[in-house]
């Protein structure tokens, strides 16, 4: 089993992501952490909470973390995807538990103290948690397998049309994040955006008609009306879940690693993510490179569907 703690700020697609993981056999999640970000922190603790609560994981802890960014001031993502909860759309159990007495910092480095192995982590919010830890702690990064992440594109972005959300929050955090030295794995928006579900599709994880099926697609109902009505896609994008895919699939996934930095003071670009695919600065001044980043670029979209609707 892969132990795994997910930073998140449900949002649907978050939410999304921790039931897949949740259903995965070869998955642990040791801690769930979150961060502001499509709402307020208070807001996605609750949903995390309730999240858990709809899977019957009372057992997993969920601790409260950074309510800003590292240095800028919070803008709520979600307002018009997610709703003003955050989570707008299914109906949502009471919480079945309270939050941890530790601080989403404290609970990473406890989760990381105590595992025999190292930990997997997935973000798929903001990185100001991740941030922290790492600023906090370095030493702990030798205990980090590898991080997962939902954020950033090489070709586009979905806040500005340079930037994607969770990188545009905190671009601060996700400097330090990508420049760690842990190796990455980006799930940004060139694949999010073919990682996508139909509302055809959708009517099929509906019929499989058990509570978490009929869950999911009631998430995807609500999720998926900006990504049809604003953006004009042909589904529901599953951001985050791919997070989770990737570690779960890297067979179904086309990626190219490389050298990854965030934009953090660009007029028009701040909270870029500067993807050198072809390797610039080692081919024309011989610089080396760090590779820090697997990079994903497509994904075998009925592979990852099947196996999502399997999961629910
Ligand atoms: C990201 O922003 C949020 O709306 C989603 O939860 C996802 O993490 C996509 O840009
Ligand atoms: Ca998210």
């Amino acid at each position: 089993k892969i132990p795994i703690i997910i930073d998140c700020d449900p949002g649907h697609d978050d939410a999304m992501a921790i039931l897949w993981a949740l259903a995965s056999p070869q998955l642990e999640i040791r801690a769930v952490t979150t961060v502001a970000g499509n709402q307020t922190i208070e807001k996605v603790t609750v949903n995390t909470i309730k999240v858990l609560t709809k899977a019957c994981r009372l057992d997993i802890p969920v601790a409260m973390g950074a309510k800003q960014p590292l240095v800028r001031k919070l803008v709520v993502g979600g307002e018009v995807v997610h709703g003003d909860s955050g989570l707008e759309g299914p109906i949502l159990p009471e919480c079945g538990f309270e939050p941890s007495k530790l601080t989403a910092l404290e609970l990473l480095i406890k989760t990381i103290e105590e595992s025999e192995e190292k930990i997997t982590l997935v973000p798929i919010g903001p990185l100001t948690n991740i941030a922290i830890l790492f600023i906090v702690r370095p030493d702990l990064k030798e205990k980090i397998e590898r991080i997962s992440i939902m954020g950033g594109g090489a070709y586009m972005g979905n806040w500005t049309p340079a930037a994607e959300y969770n990188i545009w929050a905190d671009p601060e955090a996700a400097k330090v994040v990508f420049n760690s030295g842990l190796p990455i794995i980006m799930a940004g928006l060139d694949v999010t955006h073919k990682a996508y579900i139909t509302r055809e599709e959708n009517e099929i994880l509906r019929a499989q008609g058990n509570e978490i099926s009929v869950f999911a697609a009631e998430l995807i109902d609500y999720f998926s009306r900006y990504h049809y009505e604003v953006e004009g896609f042909p589904g529901c994008t599953m951001h985050d879940p791919t997070a989770i895919a990737a570690l779960l699939y890297p067979e179904i996934f086309t990626s190219v690693t490389c050298n990854v930095d965030v934009e953090v003071s660009g007029e028009l670009t701040t909270g870029m993510t500067v993807v050198d695919t072809i390797g610039y600065k080692e081919k024309i001044f011989g610089e080396k490179v760090d590779k820090n980043t697997t990079v994903l670029f497509n994904v075998d979209r009925k592979k990852y569907v099947e196996a999502f609707f399997e999961a629910m």
